[in-house]
């Protein structure tokens, strides 16, 4: 038997109503704050993430799904399946030159992504993002505008008790100043780190502080080490920047904590980043991800725009909600007559209404039971019904029975 892929997974039955769910909210929560829906392709060209999440990540570095195409005597050409969409989002919007449109331009997204990542609960290779992309606005009211739109979704998910995480990774400046320092406190320790932070300390030396292993964690315990990674090193237009983030939040009611080690794991970010968590995920208890990123459309040739977005992992979502119960349809027409049932559906499910009857000539007292199982009421079309004109129509919750003459009053 052909199964799955590892770390994908179908999503069917009771499940895909919360999906539905998520779905739905997102559009009715993003169109309320007016993002416009975008579809991107699912590939792109290899190098667009190369360039736009960056060469020094674990998402570059060891999870894209890439490939060639083309063959014998054609062009060949590299292409990879989305691990992320930001990166899309921003090629598409410099590609139709939407810069010229006045800012905010604001989009929102639901899609596939892909990542050859070790799967395990709520890490999956192909997995979903619900995300938004805001461009044009330099200020912080934008940063604020985007967690908002976060956690109103959330909230209309049911999800309240989650916790937003906060930090600024500083612009150009500071974030260079910030990498020194740290490459100078860690250089004594370099032979002790992993293998990965190694690497890390040469291409990215801020995603050192995200690293989980033991002894790394160490290290940053060290005294002389946690002054630098916990140091003022956000020069004062950063810092009133986010300053002015925290009171548009307080002002808005929206709780946070701050949060120094938190990095990202994609290097397109400056300034704002921030997480929202839930305790009730383990160890992947980040449902939603997001930051600021003022130099990736100049980056990937586009004119300079501040950008800033968030993208939540679906299945994280969908794994922190509660059940939903699958909703009874109006109407199972019970009849032996399978055109007249199938007129009669196709009638009622143009005038909005949801209908089923039976397409496989079973007895009147098999469709009835079918009815009383999945129906609110059973619209009885027998040969009386048929010939005289009239329609029955029995409530299967009260089980009263009535005749309806007039179509519309169905
Ligand atoms: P990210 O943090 O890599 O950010 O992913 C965002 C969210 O996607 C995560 O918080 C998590 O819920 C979900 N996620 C990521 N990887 C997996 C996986 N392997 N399996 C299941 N869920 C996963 C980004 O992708 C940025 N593009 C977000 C962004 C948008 N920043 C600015 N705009």
């Amino acid at each position: 038997m052909i199964k799955a892929q590892r770390g994908t997974k179908d999503i069917l039955g009771d499940e895909i109503l919360i999906w539905q769910k998520i779905e739905n909210s997102a559009k009715e929560v993003f169109q309320n704050a007016c993002f416009n829906r975008i579809q991107t392709p699912i590939f792109e060209a290899t190098e667009l993430f190369n360039r736009g999440v960056g060469d020094s990540t674990d998402i570059v570095n060891k999870e894209m799904y890439t490939f060639c195409v083309g063959g014998i005597n054609k062009d060949e050409t590299s292409i990879t399946l989305r691990p992320e969409n930001t990166a899309g989002v921003v090629r598409s919007y410099i590609e139709h030159n939407i810069q010229r449109q006045s800012p905010p331009q604001k989009f929102w997204y639901f899609g596939p992504m892909f990542r050859y990542e070790r799967p395990q609960a709520g890490r999956q290779r192909q997995f979903h993002q619900v995300g938004v992309e805001m461009f044009g606005v330099a200020d912080a009211a934008a940063d604020a505008e985007v967690i908002m739109t976060a956690v109103e979704l959330l909230k209309s998910l049911g999800l309240n008790d989650l916790e937003v995480e906060l930090n600024s990774l500083g612009c150009k400046n500071c974030k260079d100043d910030y990498k020194t320092s740290i490459k100078k406190v860690l250089e004594p320790y370099l032979e002790e780190l992993c293998d990965d932070c190694k690497m890390r300390f040469e291409k990215n030396p801020l995603r050192i502080l995200d690293c989980k292993n033991e002894n790394c964690q160490k290290i940053f315990e060290k005294e002389e080490v946690k002054k630098v990674i916990f140091g003022d090193y956000v020069c004062e237009e950063c810092k009133d920047h986010f300053d002015k983030l925290t009171s548009y939040l307080d002002n808005l009611n929206i709780k946070y904590s701050k949060n120094k080690l938190l990095v990202r794991g994609l290097d397109y970010y400056n300034r704002t980043v921030f997480e929202i968590k839930s305790n009730l995920l383990g160890s992947q208890s980040a449902v939603c991800g997001g930051g600021r990123y003022d130099g990736l459309v100049e980056m990937l040739g586009g004119q300079p725009t501040p950008a800033i977005g968030f993208a939540m992992g679906v299945e994280r979502l969908a794994s922190l909600m509660e059940k939903i119960e699958p909703q009874k349809i109006d109407y199972y027409i019970v009849s032996n007559n399978t055109i007249e049932a199938m007129k009669l559906a196709q009638k009622l499910r143009r005038n909005g209404k949801t209908a089923d009857y039976c397409t496989q000539n079973k007895k009147f007292t098999k469709q009835l039971e079918k009815a009383s199982k999945v129906a609110n009421k059973a619209l009885i079309l027998g040969e009386d019904e048929i010939n005289q004109g009239f329609y029955s129509v029995k409530d299967l919750n009260t089980s009263e029975q009535n005749k309806v003459f007039d179509f519309e009053m169905l």
